[in-house]
């Protein structure tokens, strides 16, 4: 069997405030697998523990108790955050530079040649859709190209595992459908990635798998076909039937105890995920 991309193991973080007056619990037992070359897309609403998971994912806040591995080994070993590209959810940006030379710095930390790193700028401006832009200032950039910006940026050393949290979060629909190509690109060449959003619909169209995390327990978790499908229903998608054919069909299901519903047999993911994050709160 291959090891997981990325296996989160029993993880709870209790975060204490200044002077230790409030203990603030943010995960609790979470256990994860997200298998190599998949999209896992982490959904919850706001202080469910999304941004915190990822955190600890990356090594960057460590776990009260629990343990994550990356490819097999212990996310703390030498090397294995290199395998990882980050975009985190206010990405932090100097106004100051061009989307160029924002990725060259980056290049730089990563320690890319200097031959390496011209190409790999211009290659990964072309990828996020801001060849044109690559010598204009952030300052001057709209929030969707800070974002794709911040992607690039993720993507610079040829991460095997790109962790997003909220990759689309305030950017409007044409941006945000551009990002979610890109990441189905990304996936077409192998990268595993994981998101977290509370923009449901378009975690849908990208995610191979989900968990819906709440007051920071994972409450379901499954590929969206089955967590999506209504139970005793069945859907058939038929294209070029006659009419004749589709009427004998109806008549037939009706002669036995079933009945034919005329709605698209599934609920979408909003619904779903607002069933189950009330439910969690009787
Ligand atoms: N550094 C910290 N110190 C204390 N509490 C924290 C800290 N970071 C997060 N928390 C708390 O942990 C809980 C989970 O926060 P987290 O940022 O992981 O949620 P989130 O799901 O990412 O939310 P959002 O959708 O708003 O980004 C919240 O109650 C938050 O207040
Ligand atoms: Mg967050």
């Amino acid at each position: 069997m291959t090891e997981p991309a990325i296996r989160v193991s029993d993880v709870s973080k209790v975060f204490t405030t200044p002077f230790r007056r409030r203990r603030i619990v943010a995960l609790q037992h979470l256990n994860l697998e997200i298998a190599p070359g998949e999209i896992y897309g982490l959904l919850g609403p706001n202080g469910s523990g999304k941004s915190t998971t990822l955190k600890i994912i990356l090594g960057l806040i460590e776990p009260t108790r629990g343990s994550v591995r990356i490819f097999g080994r212990d996310h703390s070993a030498v090397g294995v955050r290199r395998d990882i590209g980050f975009l985190p959810e206010n990405a932090y940006f100097h106004k100051f530079l061009t989307g160029a030379e924002t990725l060259r710095f980056h290049a730089k930390l990563s320690g890319l040649s200097g031959r390496e790193t011209k190409s790999r700028i211009a290659e990964l401006l072309a990828t996020v859709g801001l060849a044109r832009a690559g010598d204009a200032r952030l300052s001057t950039y709209s929030k969707g190209m800070l974002q794709r910006i911040g992607l690039a940026q993720a993507l610079i050393h040829h991460p095997k595992i790109l962790v997003l949290d909220e990759p689309t979060a305030a950017i409007d629909p044409a941006g945000s459908r551009d990002i979610q190509n890109l990441i189905v690109s990304l996936k077409e060449r192998g990268t595993t990635i994981l998101l977290s959003s509370h923009l449901l619909t378009q975690v849908q169209e990208v995610c191979d798998r989900v968990g819906i995390l709440h007051r920071g327990k994972l409450l379901r978790e499954g590929h969206l076909e089955d967590l999506l499908a209504i139970e005793n229903q069945t859907e058939f998608i038929v294209e070029n039937a006659t009419p004749d054919f589709l009427d004998g069909l109806e008549q037939q299901i009706a002669s036995t105890n079933a009945r034919v519903v005329r709605r698209k047999p599934q609920t979408s993911l909003e619904q779903f995920f607002l069933k189950v994050t009330e439910t969690s709160d009787e």
